[in-house]
């Protein structure tokens, strides 16, 4: 298979900054929490567009803003000042066509996988037919397959936040939201649902924006990685990735372009040079 180069090369990327059918569009936006002790710039100045099917790695120091950037696209949060749009539609309050996936997968313990990840079609109200095949078929697409009347107590981390990935997944919305999704696992099961996310992300060609804590994660999983500056959080650089569409975890890591990505954004983050 010939490699592809996927980043600001292949997408195209209108100059006049209109709504020509971008997945996410966020202009100059600025978010100020007022709190009782001070107040708190947590966004300034972002500025971000996203294609449909584009996965977007989101790092940057802690407290810069990243979860508040997920919050405004999913209209959970409203900017002070600027302008955020989904599929050329102002976001005006919470968004029922995104998923959201959190870094604790906060299920329900008395509901059994299969009955967690129909809470959504509940949600909705999701004629029934329709939601038991998309479980069905989500659940073998990410190996929960024989453990989908388990309950949350009986799943490992890495089980529990695939469950989680599911009920994100449930009415197919066109982005997905990702908070932190695998800060709780070990590192192995990590790299397994690095591999296995990638694999969903194709198959099912949601754009997703990932916020993580891991370089290697975000390079290896995105075709843009966004480097946020500590707080008031602003984009201090956006880094295309260099990496073919089919990637190998152990030989992606080899890759030079790999290596180069993760450098410039240690670099960026002022980050100790070992690798993650
Ligand atoms: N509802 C809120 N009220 C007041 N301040 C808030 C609120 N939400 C976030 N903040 C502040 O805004 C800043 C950015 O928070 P945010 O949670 O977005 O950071 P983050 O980049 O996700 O951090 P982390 O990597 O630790 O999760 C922080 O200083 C935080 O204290
Ligand atoms: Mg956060």
């Amino acid at each position: 298979m010939t490699s592809m180069t996927v980043g600001n090369t292949t997408t195209p990327r209108p100059a006049d900054g209109t709504a020509t059918g971008a997945a996410v569009e966020i202009d100059d936006v600025a978010v100020r929490f007022h709190t009782r002790k001070k107040d708190v710039t947590a966004l300034t100045d972002v500025s971000l567009r996203i294609e449909p099917g584009e996965f977007v790695s989101i790092v940057g120091a802690s407290g810069c803003g990243k979860s508040t950037l997920l919050k405004l696209v999913s209209g959970l949060l409203r900017p002070s000042s600027g302008r955020v749009r989904l599929h050329g539609e102002d976001v005006r309050g919470p968004r029922r066509d995104i998923g959201y996936v959190f870094q604790r997968a906060a299920l329900l313990d008395w509901r059994s996988a299969r009955r967690n990840i129909l809470l959504q079609a509940e949600m909705r109200r999701m004629p029934k037919g329709e939601a038991r095949a998309r479980a069905d078929e989500l659940i073998a697409m990410t190996g929960l397959s024989g453990f989908d009347d388990a309950y949350p107590n009986e799943l490992s981390g890495g089980m529990q936040q695939r469950v989680a990935l599911c009920r994100a997944l449930l009415h197919r919305p066109p982005v997905l939201l990702m908070d932190e999704p695998f800060g709780a696992l070990d590192a192995l099961t990590r790299e397994q649902m690095n591999v296995e996310l990638r694999r969903i992300w194709r198959e099912t060609g949601t754009t997703v924006l990932l916020v993580t804590h891991s370089i290697a994660e975000a390079v290896y999983l995105a075709n843009r990685v966004v480097v946020m500056t500590p707080r008031p959080g602003t984009v201090a650089e956006l880094i295309d990735v260099d990496l073919p569409t089919e990637r190998d975890y152990g030989r992606t890591m080899a890759e030079p372009s790999f290596a180069r990505a993760t450098g410039r954004i240690r670099e960026l983050l002022g980050a100790a040079t070992t690798s993650e």
